[in-house]
């Protein structure tokens, strides 16, 4: 009895992941799936807890390769870094040429783009996957971003695609046989799972990346959403989530609303406080956002508003500056039930207030957006991958975290134009944009004044005023960098590269 696909790794993600690809290829073929874990006993306990998956236990490398039929195909479930390097060492020794070494974590793509070129060496397949959705997107349906070369993707195509979240399309609904939604054909279900081959090497972890970037910039910008409703209007947490529950009937429809919703409603058991009260408020980060960052400058790329999603969870952590803070003046905000009372003084109308930071969290999740598909055509063309930005958009819509209604509009942007330069060209966002951003303005100023930090609305709004502008002062700029540098300038009225002798007479000179 051999198995079609090997999983490595049996924690949370690797066991969901390989009971999902078990039920799915059981269902078509009764292929089976075998599973492999350094911590041998731990692979056995995910087989005696689910017998119903006849999971093949390997007890080392060798026997996984002997369990798996050929092109072998194993799937890496383990932490990014030194444990994959392991785990990818321990499959050469035993895999032959034209088998597929998959690494589904969360790797940084140019570690992904060196360990295929090394892992090629021995003639073996080597496809980074990203894979969105957390535990439970992996067990019922995540949304997986595909790197790797074409004959890799044909050879784990049908194994992946079955287990891939699905998004309903309004073709699919329309053509559907049973009128409920479910696919009417093969080609159908295609078209609906939430995987795609979005270019070759590193591709595929590249564009994960992005979507944790956005990820981030999307949570920083409810936060701020919260921060303001509470401090402007001194609405209590699950006044909030009552708030997002409504937002989440209307554009802003998304995942991470709906269990922002969730998360303000709860109450601590032991205090009896709500929830959000009693979490330290020093936000975690495993470095994905970090990386959309630091690729995207040097990719020249802007992300102002991930940037800053990132900041502020470092910012939050930083101990050391936040005790200094608390001898800085200002206005004070209101972020706990404490404060609640005295943000309520503030004259402001609760219907206008809500509406306007509604509006204001739409149009900076809109930009940043514009920001993420930005990166990833620039990173697609710095590496030549042939990544489709409304493939992205499409298999983002399910499955992912950061999937949301508004991502059926990017997809739609993107098939009314495949070659559509940015999302600020497409007709919807930009009236979208047009139609918020005064909500924006006045969300953000209102902000200042009160005190209030929310730098992932305020870097979107730069953003979005740095693009609009007709004259922007990087002219000035460029004139400082010529005077201390003789880094040399252009000129608005005439083609050319100049110097002004700044130690000289102030002559310019065209080179
Ligand atoms: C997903 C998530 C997942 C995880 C990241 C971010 O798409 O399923 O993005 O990959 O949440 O690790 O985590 P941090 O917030 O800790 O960086």
């Amino acid at each position: 009895m051999t198995a079609e696909v090997g999983v490595i790794g049996t924690g949370v993600m690797g066991s969901n992941l390989a009971r999902n690809l078990a039920r799915n290829l059981a269902a078509r073929s009764g292929a089976r799936v075998a599973v492999y874990d350094r911590d041998v006993d731990r692979a056995q306990a995910l087989a005696v807890e689910h017998p119903d998956a006849e999971f093949l236990v390997a007890s080392s490398p060798a026997d996984l390769a002997s369990k798996l039929s050929g092109p072998r195909v194993a799937i890496l479930m383990v932490n990014a870094g030194a444990a994959t390097d392991s785990a990818i060492s321990d499959l050469v020794e035993v895999f032959e040429p034209g088998d597929v070494i998959v690494d589904g974590g969360n790797s940084l793509f140019t570690d992904t783009i060196a360990r295929g070129e090394a892992v090629r060496q021995a003639g073996i397949e080597f496809v980074g996957v990203g894979i969105s959705g957390g535990e439970v997107g992996a067990l019922e349906g995540p949304s997986m971003m595909v790197g790797g070369t074409e004959s890799a993707w044909s050879r784990l195509r049908p194994i992946l695609e079955p287990i891939a979240a699905r998004a309903a399309t309004g073709d699919a609904r329309a053509e559907s046989s049973d009128g409920n939604g479910a696919p009417a054909d093969r080609a159908q279900i295609d078209q609906e799972s939430c995987i795609a081959h979005v270019g070759t090497d590193g591709a595929g972890h590249f564009v994960k990346m992005i979507h944790n970037g956005i990820e981030y910039a999307d949570m920083q910008l409810i936060a701020e959403a919260f921060a303001l409703l509470r401090s402007r209007l001194g609405l209590t947490p699950s006044e909030i989530a009552e708030v997002f529950r409504e937002w989440n009937r209307g554009e802003l429809e998304s995942y991470l609303i709906e269990i922002t919703a969730e998360v303000l409603d709860h109450t601590d058991a032991a205090t009896g406080k709500p929830f959000v009260d009693v979490i330290a408020d020093s936000a975690g980060a495993k470095g994905t956002g970090g990386w959309t960052v630091k690729t995207g400058l040097d990719l020249g790329v802007p992300v102002a508003t991930i940037a800053e999603a990132v900041s502020a969870r470092s910012l939050s952590s930083v101990s050391v500056l936040r005790s200094s803070g608390t001898a800085l003046d200002g206005p004070s905000s209101t972020t706990s039930a404490d404060d609640d009372a005295a943000a309520t003084s503030a004259p402001v109308d609760r219907d206008t207030v809500i509406e306007t930071v509604r509006q204001a969290l739409f149009t900076g999740k809109i930009l940043a957006y514009v920001q993420g598909f930005h990166e990833i055509a620039a990173g697609a063309q710095e590496y030549g991958w042939k990544t489709e930005l409304g493939e992205v958009a499409r298999i983002w819509r399910a499955g992912c975290i950061i999937r949301a209604r508004f991502l059926d509009r990017i997809t739609e942007a993107f098939d009314a134009d495949p070659n559509l330069s940015s999302l600020l060209a497409d007709p919807y966002f930009q009236d979208s944009l047009n139609a918020g951003q005064q909500a924006l303005r006045d969300t953000v100023a209102d902000a200042a004044s009160a005190g209030v930090p929310i730098p992932a609305l305020a870097s979107a709004l730069s953003y979005f005023d740095g693009i609009r502008t007709s004259r922007s002062s990087a002219a000035l700029v460029q004139g400082q960098r010529d005077f201390f540098g003789s880094h040399t300038y252009g000129r608005a009225d005439r083609a050319g590269t100049f110097h002004t002798l700044w130690s000289g007479d102030r002559s310019e000179v065209q080179l």
